[in-house]
């Protein structure tokens, strides 16, 4: 017979818990005439049968019942049940915490997070050591942290020898630059990269024209490119980021934003540059958005996944009534413009390709043009041209 300290030490349970036990009716001691507990060693087998059981995750109550009875096959199910969701959810918690470390993809992490809260987000990674460029890079590529600086490194092996970085032409540049209504005099060009926009503009105005990236060699070819044409007087190239541009309130007639207002959001930068312009001054814009309220299935996730935040035109537009701008056209970028893009696209990734055959960036982008050759139609990039309001 043990006394209940000893009983404790046999088991491995503190005596507080024994009394618990006893409470809730799992254990009865006999009890001695000077008041103290005795118990036998059926009692120690009785508490080893419970504690195998509470090792299954059964609570108490449950374990009482199974003790007492024949086992219920549902509730054990049940619980079955439950424990496969925690332990699922701590393999989910477990792959993050690894992923975080670098010994996983965080890929999957950084688009949720990015549809849940894009701008907590974004200074995340900036408090993880990022600076905004390459943090607006993860963003914007919704690319992994831990594989950021090879894919970048990728991703510009390819695009530095390309001269567009995004869908357009010059036809649909013009036409946009056509609703104009007045001869722009101090142009801003945004995420101008080397600038087809940025040269368009120099020889169809006569504007003074800031072109703004936040990538030195593209803006270094751009300059050359102005020099060869003799524009250079009139365009000042700054690299600096679109989100946090140095110029006062009213800079600004026109803004350009060919491709490029996504990389910080479509709303944020309505909000932003909006105050740049002047009174009636005009913003043109281009984006990516979807023709079809219901896109087929495979379009929808891939672009869920590379542009969390693509809209309808229809949403496009109220967003930006509610900006303060009012809808003067707005139309889709022709084939030409996406051919323009693409072709070369393709071209480079073929000579590239043998010698970086597992690289990323690489295949990423090919998913995008094969998606893009499948499903055309039911996405495309919309130029918008929108006047401030008074
Ligand atoms: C898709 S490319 C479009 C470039 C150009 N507008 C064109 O159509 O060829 C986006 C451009 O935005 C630039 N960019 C990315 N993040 C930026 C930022 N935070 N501020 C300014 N430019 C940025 C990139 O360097 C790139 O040149």
């Amino acid at each position: 017979m043990y006394q209940i300290s000893e009983l404790a030490e046999k088991v491995g349970l503190s005596r507080t818990t024994l009394l618990y036990y006893e409470k809730q009716g799992l254990l009865a001691g006999t009890r001695q005439s000077n008041g103290y507990r005795l118990y036998s060693e059926k009692d120690v087998q009785h508490l080893r049968l419970l504690l195998q059981l509470r090792a299954g995750g059964l609570t108490l109550s449950e374990c009482k019942a199974c003790l007492n009875s024949k086992v219920e096959r549902s509730l054990l199910e049940r619980r079955l049940q439950q424990l496969d969701a925690e332990i699922a959810q701590k393999q989910q918690a477990r792959t993050l915490l690894a992923a975080l470390l670098g010994e996983g993809s965080l890929r999957p992490w950084h688009q949720m997070t990015d549809k849940l809260a894009p701008e907590a987000h974004l200074d995340w990674l900036q408090r993880q050591g990022f600076n905004e460029k390459q943090a607006l890079h993860l963003k914007w590529l919704s690319k992994d942290m831990n594989e950021h600086d090879q894919y970048m490194a990728d991703f510009m092996a390819v695009f530095q020898a390309l001269e567009r970085w995004g869908p357009g032409s010059d036809a649909d540049s013009l036409k946009a630059l056509s609703y104009v209504p007045f001869a722009p005099e101090k142009i801003l060009d945004i995420g101008c990269g080397k600038g087809f926009s940025t040269t368009l503009l120099a020889t169809q105005t006569q504007a003074q024209i800031v072109a703004v990236d936040n990538e030195q060699s593209a803006l270094d070819q751009l300059g050359e490119r102005l020099a060869q044409q003799q524009l250079e007087r009139r365009v000042t190239l700054a690299c600096t980021s679109m989100t946090d541009l140095p110029f006062t309130s009213s800079s600004f007639d026109l803004i350009w934003s060919e491709c490029s207002a996504y990389i910080m959001g479509i709303e944020q930068a309505l909000e932003q540059w909006q105050p740049l312009l002047t009174s009636g001054g005009y913003l043109v814009l281009s984006d990516l958005v979807w023709l079809t309220e219901m896109p087929s299935p495979i379009a929808r996730e891939f672009w869920q996944q590379e542009y969390p935040d693509m809209q309808t035109i229809a949403k496009r537009l109220t967003q930006m009534q509610q900006a303060g701008f009012e809808l003067i056209d707005h139309y889709s970028l022709s084939e030409q413009a996406w051919s323009d893009y693409y072709q070369p696209l393709k071209a480079r990734i073929a000579e590239l390709k043998p010698s970086m055959p597992s690289s990323m960036a690489i295949a990423d982008l090919e998913r995008e043009i094969a998606l893009y050759e499948q499903y055309f139609g039911e996405f495309g990039y919309q130029m918008f041209v929108l006047k401030k309001g008074a």
